[in-house]
């Protein structure tokens, strides 16, 4: 037998890149639990196609729409801001926005934007947003991270794979950063309410994979064998919301199950030192 739905009335809920793929399903998941919705997009049509669906499908009193390009520190510092302003409370924090870039790029701050989105932008939103966690604790951090990490090591002299960019080498950099920002995360979190929890959602046959010629040849027969979005958002949705996890900080998950990181991603000294990088590099420092 399923246990019930966790019953979500009354608690805020922020998913980012909810516009489609896992964080859509996420946060469709929440809004039937009944928790009022803020989905952050960068793109007005899709985040609010996005918000219907999740209105539709869902039953919660509140979905909202935040517009921010992840690919700019600037504009997380001004959703942040808010979602500070006009959210009631914040619960939950679903760092879900993520992608992989076909070629490197920079973006304005200067930094390579596989990196900058998947790790830098929330690193900074989680930030600006922890003292709101920490008032409206109990909260819970989730962060949408990937098996990826395990095959990979950071480069503190090429942080953000710029030097020697591959697709494969910027995304799974950034998912090990994932990591070990949880793994810190949940260390500075000790005994403030809020918990911090990371996973792989499986293998998902998301837009993640549609990186144009030559991925294009061979991704729509390598989707027929990654699970669905719906399916891929079980995790990061139990993370979110499941009674059995309330209290439980530090871990990565798969499948439900707290599965062990990588070596590289077990490194206390690693997680510290990435820590002070990244907020010296979002200006917090
Ligand atoms: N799919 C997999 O197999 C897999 C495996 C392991 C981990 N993950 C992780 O799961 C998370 C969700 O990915 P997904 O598979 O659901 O991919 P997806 O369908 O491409 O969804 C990614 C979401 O992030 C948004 N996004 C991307 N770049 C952004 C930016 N610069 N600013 C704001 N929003 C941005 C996208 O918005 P747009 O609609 O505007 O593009 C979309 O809403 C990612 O963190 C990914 O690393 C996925």
């Amino acid at each position: 037998m399923t246990a019930p739905e966790p019953d979500l009335i009354g608690r805020t809920c922020v998913v980012t890149g909810a516009s489609g793929g896992i964080g859509m399903h996420v946060a469709i998941g929440l809004a039937r639990m009944g928790a009022t919705v803020a989905i952050v997009c960068r793109n007005r049509a899709r985040g609010e196609t996005a918000v219907a669906r999740i209105s539709a499908e869902g039953r919660s009193e509140s979905v909202s729409l935040f517009l921010a390009d992840f690919a700019e520190l600037g504009q997380v510092r001004r959703v942040a801001e808010q979602l500070r302003q006009r959210l009631p409370a914040i619960h939950v924090l679903v760092n879900n926005v993520g992608g992989a870039g076909a070629k490197a790029s920079i973006g304005p701050d200067g930094v390579e934007t596989t990196f900058l989105v998947n790790h830098l932008a929330p690193f900074l939103l989680t930030n600006l947003l922890q003292d709101r966690l920490t008032a409206d604790a109990p909260a819970r951090v989730v962060t949408v991270a990937s098996r990826a990490h395990v095959r990979t090591t950071l480069d503190f002299d090429d942080l953000d794979s710029a030097k020697a960019y591959s697709t494969f080498r910027a995304y799974a950099r950034s998912k090990l950063a994932n990591v070990l920002f949880n793994r810190e995360l949940a260390r500075r979190l000790t005994g403030t309410g809020v918990t911090a929890t990371c996973c792989h959602p499986g293998v998902v046959a998301t837009g993640i994979w549609d990186l144009g010629f030559p991925f294009s040849l061979i991704m729509p027969l390598a989707k027929l064998w990654m699970i669905a979005p719906e399916e891929g958002a079980d995790t990061p949705l139990w993370l979110a919301s499941a009674p059995e996890v309330e209290g439980a900080s530090g871990g990565y998950y798969d499948r439900r199950k707290p599965v062990p990181v990588a070596p590289q991603g077990a490194d206390d000294a690693a997680a510290k030192r990435l820590w002070d990088v990244s907020a010296h590099m979002v200006g917090l420092g």
